[in-house]
């Protein structure tokens, strides 16, 4: 696969481009009761290049954004709405992965990717009170559904993406571990 585009290498970033689709989501969501909430769900993730960026002279980065739109089966609505990007270091192989959730809640998580036969993984994580790695949320968000951690993973083939993503919570005073899995295919190869 070409992974250059408009002069610049993604490396690893490039197979995201696209838009890909998704019908077999499941979403494991707190519920003031005992029980978790479950919602089954459709989801659209659009990746678009983002370019290269350099910092401090030093640390060379590339990136792609995306948006990431969920609607429950039941009535069709978007009941969650994810931006942000993921970012590459050739020269170490890091792996970044920033989001925005509209509820206040931001994360900048790290980690690498693994290569098997024709599949990449990426898996990122972060934690809460991390300087580097962390978690920013509103005082309401701390308050009363503070989340204290985040990790994702990612495997990916030509046409073919799945995650699996815990986000750990503290919410209605006990822990809960929010879980949203799904496997999208690619529909195009750009995203316009
Ligand atoms: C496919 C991805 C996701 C879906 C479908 C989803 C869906 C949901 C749903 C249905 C709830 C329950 C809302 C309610 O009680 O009415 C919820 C709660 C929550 N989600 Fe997610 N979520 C996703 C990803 C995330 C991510 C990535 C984060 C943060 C990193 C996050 C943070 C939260 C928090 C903090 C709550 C607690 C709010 C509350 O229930 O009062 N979610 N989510």
């Amino acid at each position: 696969m070409n992974t250059v585009i408009d002069n610049i290498d993604y490396g690893p970033l490039a197979q995201l481009i696209g838009k890909w689709i998704g019908t077999k989501g499941l979403d494991r969501a707190p519920d003031i009761n005992a029980e978790p909430d479950e919602h089954t769900y459709t989801d659209e993730l659009t990746f678009t290049i983002a370019g290269a960026a350099e910092n401090a002279e030093e640390q060379e980065l590339v990136a792609v954004k995306y948006h990431h739109v969920v609607r429950k089966n039941k009535n069709g609505l978007i009941f969650h709405d994810q931006i942000g990007h993921w970012l590459y270091e050739p020269s170490t192989g890091l792996i970044m992965h920033s989001l925005t959730i509209p509820r206040g809640v931001c994360v900048l998580a790290g980690g690498n990717i693994s290569e098997k036969e024709n599949e990449m993984t990426f898996s990122v994580k972060a934690e809460a009170g991390s300087e580097t790695f962390g978690i920013i949320q509103s005082p309401f968000m701390l308050e009363k559904a503070k989340t204290t951690a985040f990790q994702m993973q990612m495997t990916l083939t030509e046409n073919a993406l799945s995650y699996k993503q815990v986000t750990s919570l503290f919410i209605y005073g006990k822990e809960f571990k929010h879980v949203d899995q799904s496997v999208l295919q690619r529909v195009r190869y750009d995203a316009d």
